[in-house]
């Protein structure tokens, strides 16, 4: 990614070690979740609002009231939780946040999201049966639709900037549903959709654990990983509209096939991103084509755009090439084109000060850890525009990640947990 790695051993011995998380009840809940929503290859698939990801949450809702914890719910679904166990006059300061998704990509792995979700859970949990005195409150939330099934980062999204009606109308999910019409099919509101900014001032800091997704803090032998910044996150789709005709009779220098349009688009992608320099990713990863049958000229194709660069003047760059060989292409092959890249959450610093507090967290838990920036989007870039946030990654095993090798130890999960709940407490008290 193109940023230093440097390295911080431990220091000091275990300071905390008699206020931890319950490693087996963490270890449980995350094995639990990771039934819901299996695919016969073992991998999971929880698209938002599907049924597997409506089932997850409402087992998360569960495991939260039996905890004796209150959920509320926002407009768009995100999830906040917090523990009705303390004085008023701390529970109307600013929050510390923590949390991270429960949805997952299609065929996706048990970790991703999941790990920070539950480990969110688990640390307010042993906060509220402990009682730990704090002078503001601590919630763990789940966010929606972080995988970007209707848009990237849809929740955390929708905290920062207010959505329109027009927008969430314009939404089309990976099935090609419409989202107003899963939403309000799910029982959602519309209205109550388009406010859910909040006032970051309700907000002290916000803190995600996560999987590393990458092979970093592996290859280094160390356990956890301080985040610097997360990439910028671009993209949405491009739609070619050709001409239909008879797949044996057209001559070929005569068609407007619409899928020959899109893959001359999509060869040009390698391209354009080794002119934005190395940490320049684009990535097509979904294609729809109509009338999809193997004897007709393709009339129609949509196809998704994810682009990354930690740069935002690099991302819109890459925007506008985009977009430019998409209409160059369009005119060359003579097929319509249309170009919805939609919002660029750009790319963010994480806070110094809760870097710090997570590598002293690391340290006096005898726990080596490395500072590394995130190639992967996540809801904490959204939180980093409202309020000071840090990220811990732990090991992801073979660096595996959006696949169902998706894997961590129980070690890495247990001692992830409890950086970030020393991480919390800190920030809490
Ligand atoms: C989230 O997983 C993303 O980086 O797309
Ligand atoms: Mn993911
Ligand atoms: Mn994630």
């Amino acid at each position: 990614m193109g940023f230093n790695v440097p390295s911080h051993q431990p220091e000091g011995k275990v300071l905390n070690s008699n206020f931890s998380v319950d490693a087996n009840r963490l270890i449980s809940d995350l094995e639990t979740l990771g039934q819901i929503g299996r695919t016969p290859g073992g991998g999971l698939r929880r698209s938002s609002f599907s049924s597997a990801d409506t089932e997850a949450r409402n087992w998360y809702i569960g495991r939260c009231n039996e905890a004796g914890l209150t959920v509320k719910v926002d407009g768009l679904r995100n999830l906040i939780v917090s523990s009705p166990n303390i004085a008023d006059h701390i529970a109307g300061r600013p929050a510390v946040w923590s949390g991270s998704h429960i949805d997952t990509v299609p065929n996706g792995g048990r970790f991703d999201g999941a790990l920070g979700a539950i480990a969110a859970l688990e640390c307010l949990r042993r906060i509220d049966e402990e009682r730990i005195p704090l002078a503001r409150p601590v919630c763990s939330v789940v966010f929606t639709d972080e995988e970007g099934c209707y848009a990237n980062l849809l929740g955390s999204s929708a905290l920062v900037t207010d959505f329109s009606l027009a927008e969430l109308e314009a939404m089309t999910g990976r099935d090609g549903d419409r989202f107003v019409d899963t939403f309000v099919a799910a029982g959602g509101r519309l209205r109550e959709a388009t406010q859910t900014k909040i006032d970051p001032s309700m907000l002290h800091a916000m803190v995600e654990l996560h999987i590393e997704q990458g092979p970093v803090l592996e290859r280094l032998g160390h356990q956890i990983g301080v985040v610097t910044g997360i990439v910028g996150l671009g993209g949405g789709s491009i739609t070619f509209e050709g001409r239909p005709d008879h797949a044996g009779t057209m001559p070929m220098t005569s068609r407007k096939d619409a899928l020959i349009a899109a893959a001359a688009l999509i060869v040009e992608f390698p391209v354009l991103a080794a002119r934005a320099g190395p940490d320049a990713v684009i990535t097509s990863g979904m294609i729809r084509v109509e009338p999809g049958s193997a004897n007709v000229v393709p009339e129609f194709t949509c196809f998704s755009v994810d682009f990354r660069h930690p740069d935002l003047n690099q991302m819109l760059a890459l925007e506008a090439e985009i977009t430019s060989m998409a209409y160059f292409i369009g005119k060359q092959y003579g097929v319509g084109v249309r170009v919805d890249l939609g919002k660029t959450i750009p790319p963010v610093v994480l806070d110094h000060g809760i870097q710090k507090i997570i590598t002293t967290a690391a340290g006096a838990r005898g726990l080596s850890s490395s500072s590394l920036p995130s190639g992967a989007g996540h809801d904490s870039q959204n939180m980093a525009m409202l309020v000071p946030t840090g990220m811990i990654f732990v090991p992801s095993i073979s660096g595996r990640s959006h696949c169902p090798e998706e894997d961590t130890s129980c070690s890495d999960v247990k001692d992830g947990a409890n950086v970030l709940l020393d991480t919390l407490v800190r920030l809490a008290t």
